[in-house]
């Protein structure tokens, strides 16, 4: 029997370590559902300055919370950096506040991304993410594998599924629109905007409003534009983005490659290109870029989102520049910018000729 050195031995508990908070990871994701549903940073911020546990206790909506289970819950999202503890000389009880992680689930707030946890929670979605291996094993998607349908038909099947999806994406998009509108100038672009796969259009919103010399159409899946409230200045079209695409000067596709294949891709970008009216007009791609062995906090999100990709949307994944390129010159596009912006998104900005 061989015997185990010390440093050995050290990095066996180190490893195990590292394992048990890997597998403790998705206690994150729960306790985030808590303090959501709890309305944890709605309580806080009700009151002028940091509050007490039991100012918070008192703020839960039941007549008997468990105070000892809530400090134990306030401890984790404290340790998690999703709020903050503060000690004031004047009192001795710890009090909390919302830090700039939490200050996101503050709902009825115009940044608020309540809508996108509580659809990236959802027990629903998180089931596909369980069959994974099935995916990998037999190929198709973990989506398919736990509903028996591709995700958009469980999104169009089931009108609840349906308005929460696109909730959480309206609330995603509206933060990146912001550092979008602050980075690139739509002012050159004339005529009318397309947005390719819009959701229910709040994105294109900004963007017209900004610009108003600019007409938008919002071009999505019937079933959401059905949802889709009316907004100056934009007409909503449902259809299919691979059969044809609404004419116009310019086209602008965010988040919405990543969600397939490179081949449906390309057949997107060309159905763009023969909608485009004007030799001038522009497609203009914001979506993720992977950058290989970055490693700041919008690299980590985009290889989070290259797993739901991997696990939710057929032939969807997040690129690389190189693999961005190849996409673009098959479908015609030789010249290009990439625009780097601080986002998970970057702007690819493609000229017609
Ligand atoms: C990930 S969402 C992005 C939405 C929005 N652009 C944003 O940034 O929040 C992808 C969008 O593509 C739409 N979509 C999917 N398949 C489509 C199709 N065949 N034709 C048109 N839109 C489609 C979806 O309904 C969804 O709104």
């Amino acid at each position: 029997m061989s015997l185990v050195t010390r440093q050995e031995n050290d990095a066996i508990i180190r490893g195990e370590a590292l394992l048990y908070n890997q597998l403790y990871g998705c206690f994150s994701n729960a306790a985030l559902r808590c303090a959501l549903k709890l309305d944890i940073a709605g309580i806080i911020n009700r009151h002028d300055g940091p509050i007490s546990l039991s100012q918070i206790a008192d703020g839960i909506n039941s007549p008997s919370p468990n105070v000892d289970g809530l400090s134990r819950l306030m401890r984790f999202l404290v340790h998690k950096q999703i709020f903050d503890e503060v000690h004031q000389p004047s009192c001795e009880e710890t009090l909390y506040s919302v830090n700039e992680c939490s200050k996101f689930l503050l709902k009825d707030t115009r940044n608020t991304l309540a809508p996108l946890i509580s659809f990236g929670t959802d027990p629903l979605i998180f089931s596909a993410f369980y069959n994974l291996n099935q995916s990998i094993e037999e190929g198709g998607t973990a989506a398919f594998k736990t509903f028996g349908m591709e995700i958009w038909d469980l999104y169009s099947q089931n009108p609840q599924v349906n308005r929460s999806f696109n909730e959480a994406m309206v609330c995603s998009a509206r933060l990146e629109i912001d550092t979008i509108l602050s980075k690139y100038d739509f002012g050159s672009l004339k005529g009318t905007l397309v947005d390719v796969g819009g959701g229910i259009g709040a994105t294109l919103n900004e963007i017209v409003t900004k610009y108003p010399h600019l007409k938008g159409i919002n071009f999505d899946l019937p079933h959401v534009i059905s949802s889709a409230p009316s907004y100056e200045g934009i007409t909503h079209v449902g259809g299919d983005m691979f059969t044809s695409i609404p004419h116009a000067e310019s086209f602008f596709i965010k988040s919405t490659l990543h969600n397939w294949g490179d081949d449906k891709c390309v057949q997107i970008l060309k159905n763009c290109r023969e909608s485009i009216t004007e030799r001038t007009g522009k497609v203009i791609i914001a979506d993720n870029i992977i950058i290989p062995g970055g490693d700041d906090v919008f690299d980590d999100a985009r290889i989070n989102q290259d797993i739901i990709m991997l696990a939710l949307f057929a032939g969807g994944r997040e690129r690389t520049e190189v693999d961005w390129k190849r996409i673009l010159k098959e479908a015609g596009f030789h010249r290009y910018n990439f625009i780097k912006i601080p986002a998970i998104v970057s702007i690819i900005e493609c000229y017609m000729e």
